[in-house]
């Protein structure tokens, strides 16, 4: 979908979409609308209990065409606007092409209409490339939006939101393709786009990670017929010390040997949430070319049960040279993420690592749809991650390490079993990591199981996949590693 910004309504059939703050509406508010069809519409509005409420559409006809209110609340914040945007984009998806926004009664500012666009665009999205029977009245039909009257700025600003709303995109692509279509090789080819945008690329294929002894991915990958691979994107913006992003690529996750029930398992093509999210969150820095270096590192590997996966009790040897009793072998995650960490501490001399993983099916235990959890090395990256979390909207919430937490994974035959007792589960799978990151190295875990895919849809996302991860990474770089 195209977004533009204008000084005027443009000549040709369209919707007209005008933003209110919360209270009664009268005709006085309504811009762009003449007197007896304002009169009109505010009468309209009363009726049907319209007062501006955030994300509250009032559906209408006046004059020669089709009218929607939609609210703001407070329309104090850059998200009371990309809930309008949302909401108007739900509304409008499969029945107008044209939609003209009218924020001139508000006076938006050039930030808050490209923020109203964004979340427009992101409501918007949808993948129906395997919808061969869709209904013409189910077919998507916006094609742009036109904001009119919006202040200095938007076109600016919306360019990199639009790098933003194109790195979330990618990120969706990813999680919804179903395991058939995007296992470990395939993954790595969507991602080829990127180097166009400038990034640089380098793959590892299976055998150069046995070379570089990287037995715990490697003992996941294979029970499966799909060769595993280790993605890097690089992009440096500025002549900085990199940072690197780290995400668990499990392109579908059977459970292995401890193989998982048959209900739900089909969500196991998302576990690869957190790879989606790295690759998403390199496609948005590189899309609006971000002042900072920044590595993005996905261990890609499907875990499957076949006559030459790995038992439960094996013993692996991780790049590390720590060695791993692999106790049940759907604690596959950490397996992976291990070894890629080491990997790029020893390859790029990274000192802050952010890993992504839909880790653990205790984490939706705690905190169920609403927040990831976060675990830290370092109190001043977690502070920075939990603000770019909040302001972002990818919340997250912070979880305790700990000696007595990390004593609960010794195991009696190697240096570590990849599984705790059954309680605290999120809390020994972050201690089972951290046991990979080098001292001196500043690191923070966010374990997205419960944020990747919804059930329901969200303000700015239909259901399915929702692209957490690449805003909260995003903002992270934009705040703290730009300046
Ligand atoms: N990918 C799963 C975690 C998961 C479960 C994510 C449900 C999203 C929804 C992970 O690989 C896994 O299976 N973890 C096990 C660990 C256990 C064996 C210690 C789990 O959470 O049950
Ligand atoms: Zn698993
Ligand atoms: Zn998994």
């Amino acid at each position: 979908m195209n977004v533009r910004f204008a000084d005027r309504r443009p000549e040709g059939p369209h919707a007209l979409a005008i933003p209110l703050t919360a209270g009664k509406v009268d005709a006085a508010r309504l811009a762009g609308l003449s007197g007896d069809d304002a009169a009109f519409v505010a009468r309209a509005a009363a009726a049907s209990k319209f007062e501006g409420e955030a994300g509250g559409i009032a559906d209408l006809y006046a004059g020669d065409g089709r009218v929607l209110l939609v609210g703001l609340g407070d329309g104090d914040s850059d998200k009371a606007y990309e809930k309008a945007g949302g909401a108007l984009a739900a509304r409008v998806q499969t029945t107008e092409k044209v939609l003209v926004v009218d924020v001139s009664g508000i006076k938006a500012s050039g930030a808050r209409a490209a923020a109203l666009a964004f979340g427009a665009v992101m409501r918007n999205w949808r993948y129906d490339v395997y919808r061969t029977r869709l209904k013409a009245s189910q077919k998507p039909s916006l094609e742009e939006i036109v904001i009119v009257g919006a202040g200095e700025g938007a076109d600016a600003a919306w360019a990199s939101a639009k790098a933003l709303a194109d790195g979330v995109a990618f990120t969706k692509e990813l999680v919804t393709e179903p395991a058939n279509i995007l296992y470990p090789e395939s993954f790595v080819e969507r991602c080829r786009k990127l180097e166009a945008l400038g990034v640089e690329i380098t793959v590892l294929d299976d055998k150069q990670m046995a070379d570089l002894g990287m037995g715990a991915l490697l003992g996941v990958a294979q029970g499966s017929r799909r060769p595993a691979r280790l993605l890097v994107m690089r992009w440096k913006g500025a002549d900085k010390e990199p940072v690197a992003f780290v995400g668990k690529g499990v392109t579908f996750d059977t459970g292995g040997i401890s193989i998982k029930p048959a209900a739900g398992m089909e969500d196991m093509k998302w576990d690869m949430g957190g790879a989606g999210a790295v690759a998403g969150a390199m496609l948005a820095l590189a899309g609006r070319k971000a002042k900072a270096h920044v590595i993005g590192v996905c261990g890609l590997v499907e875990n499957m049960p076949d006559g030459n996966a790995q038992r439960p009790g094996d013993v692996v040897t991780s790049m590390s040279g720590q060695t791993i009793e692999v106790i049940n072998t759907d604690a596959e995650g950490r397996l992976v993420l291990c070894d890629a960490i080491t990997w790029v501490q020893r390859t790029h001399g990274v000192k802050t690592i952010v890993d992504l993983a839909t880790l653990t099916g205790a984490m939706i235990v705690s905190l169920g749809n609403e927040y990831g959890g976060l675990f830290a090395n370092d109190d001043a990256l977690a502070d920075m991650l939990l603000k770019a979390g909040e302001a972002s909207g990818d919340k997250m919430w912070r979880f305790p390490l700990g000696d007595a937490y990390d004593k609960l994974i010794d195991s009696p035959i190697a240096d570590m079993k990849n599984v705790g007792p059954r309680f605290g589960g999120s809390i020994t799978a972050a201690q089972f990591i951290k046991r990979y990151v080098e001292d001196g190295v500043k690191w923070a875990h966010l374990d997205i199981a419960g944020m990747v895919w919804s059930g329901k849809a969200g303000p700015t996302w239909d259901k399915g996949a929702t692209g957490f991860g690449v805003r909260i990474l995003d903002r992270f770089v934009a705040d703290n590693l730009e300046g």
